[in-house]
């Protein structure tokens, strides 16, 4: 094996751990057009503030699943990796009650 393809082998590589961590808030960031800002809801979809990481990550495993059926909540979970959902639950989760309106 070359220098050459070592090198764009270990690129690979970082790049991989790289993209392994997510940035919770911009994924959520990308629910909250549904869900509301922090996922305070004016709507017909559900809060997602003041949910705890459990129940968050259970409801979405249920959607990707098909365990729940959901109007549009499967193709969103289709369009993220575990990872991806795992951190916007987990911001979800950090943010404080008390910020609601
Ligand atoms: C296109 C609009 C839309 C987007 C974008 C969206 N959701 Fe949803 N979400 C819904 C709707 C509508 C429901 C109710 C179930 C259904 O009808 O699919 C729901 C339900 C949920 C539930 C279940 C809540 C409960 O207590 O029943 C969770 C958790 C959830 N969404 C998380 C997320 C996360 C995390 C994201 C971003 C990665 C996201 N949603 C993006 C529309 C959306």
């Amino acid at each position: 094996m070359s220098a050459r393809t070592l090198l764009f082998i270990a690129c690979l590589l970082t790049t991989c751990a790289h993209a392994a961590e997510v940035d919770g808030r911009s994924i959520a960031l990308q629910c909250t057009g549904c869900h509301g800002t922090d996922g305070n809801s004016q709507g017909k979809t559900p809060e997602l503030i003041g949910k705890a990481y459990d129940q968050l990550a259970r409801e979405l495993k249920k959607f990707g699943a098909g365990r729940k059926h959901p109007t549009m909540m499967d193709r969103v979970v289709r369009s993220y990796t575990w990872a991806e959902l795992k951190a916007a639950a987990e911001y979800f989760a950090s943010l404080d009650e008390f910020a609601r309106d």
